[in-house]
């Protein structure tokens, strides 16, 4: 059965692990984190971008996430980045147990207000809802201190924020950005804006943008003619102290599409003579599967469903 996300993630934050929050666009990215979840018997959240519903259509994802909740862990379907409304309400109606309003671009006031709205809905149907402040792109993008800390969460604000909108969870900016290509100088993180965020904000935290870029993941990718330049992600040690600090859903879009993208390479590379999709999405979904894994141990959500 689907939980709301809540219920995951309060025990998560209790529990000082984190939740894997994976992107999912279609049957072979579900299956294979699933999979992954029921062998480390641990939680997981599957989320959906508005990209992903245009892509795959609602219906089709609600009707895949439910009958993968049969399977023995507690599981979230979250809609991801959810800007539209109407998207939004939507969800909410049609089986979601979490969505995100994101309305980290829009003025404060706006966020606030739309949040509320969104929380209003979800109330009803008891589903969690995750709000965003600050803007999440790379600490590197920013030229000056100042200017770092216009974009990053300010940890007031949030708590504000947080009380004002109600809504379950939140979305901090610490340095992190979407993509294979997050740092342009060294790979950090704003811990220290971290820990002052969870002591004002005791709701679950999440971190976007973390994906990791695994190095051997891009190598094979490499290996089988993927022009992929100077790819970088956060660190395993930046993640560990994000956790520690009050993180507990952390969201992994970008590893498994290289994992996919890999497999799909190595495949297609290395079978020349094969024309059976299902044989040449093996390596994509082997290769999915231990991502999952390797976040699961590193988040230490091992274990905990
Ligand atoms: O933030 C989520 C993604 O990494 C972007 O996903 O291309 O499905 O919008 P999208
Ligand atoms: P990555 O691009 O680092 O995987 O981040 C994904 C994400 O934040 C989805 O909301
Ligand atoms: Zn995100």
């Amino acid at each position: 059965m689907l939980v709301p996300a809540l219920q995951i993630l309060r025990k998560a934050r209790a529990g000082h692990y984190a939740v894997p929050a994976l992107n999912v666009n279609n049957l072979e990215f579900l299956k294979a984190v699933v999979a992954a979840a029921v062998k480390m018997r641990s939680p997981i959240i599957v989320q959906t971008t508005e990209g992903a519903i245009e892509y795959a259509g609602m219906e089709y994802l609600v009707a895949m996430a439910k009958v993968a909740a049969k399977a023995p862990i507690p599981m979230a379907l979250h809609l991801d980045h959810g800007k539209d409304l109407k998207t939004i309400k939507k969800a909410i109606q049609s089986g979601y147990t979490s969505v995100m309003f994101d309305g980290s671009s829009l003025p404060y006031k706006e966020n606030v207000a739309k949040t509320k709205q969104v929380v209003a809905w979800a109330r009803a149907k008891k589903v969690s809802v995750e709000a965003e402040i600050g803007a999440i792109a790379g600490i590197e993008d920013f030229v000056t201190v100042k200017d770092k800390d216009a974009h990053l969460t300010n940890p007031e604000q949030a708590a504000q924020f947080s009380k004002e909108t109600g809504c379950d969870t939140l979305a901090v900016a610490i340095g992190t950005a979407h993509g294979a290509y997050k740092f342009k100088g060294e790979a950090h993180l704003d811990i220290e804006r971290l820990k002052k965020i969870a002591k004002l904000m005791p709701k679950p935290i999440v971190l976007h943008g973390a994906s990791g870029v695994l190095e051997d993941v891009v190598e094979l990718a490499k290996h089988h003619g993927a022009k992929l330049g100077e790819v970088r992600g956060v660190l395993d040690a930046d993640i560990k102290q994000a956790i520690k600090f009050g993180v507990s859903k952390i969201n992994i879009d970008t590893d498994l599409r290289l994992a996919f993208t890999a497999g799909m390479r190595e495949a297609l590379d290395e079978l020349p003579t094969v024309i059976d999709p299902r044989k040449l999405l093996e390596p994509s979904n082997i290769l999915i599967r231990e991502v999952a894994q390797r976040k699961m141990l590193l988040f230490k959500s091992e274990g905990k469903a």
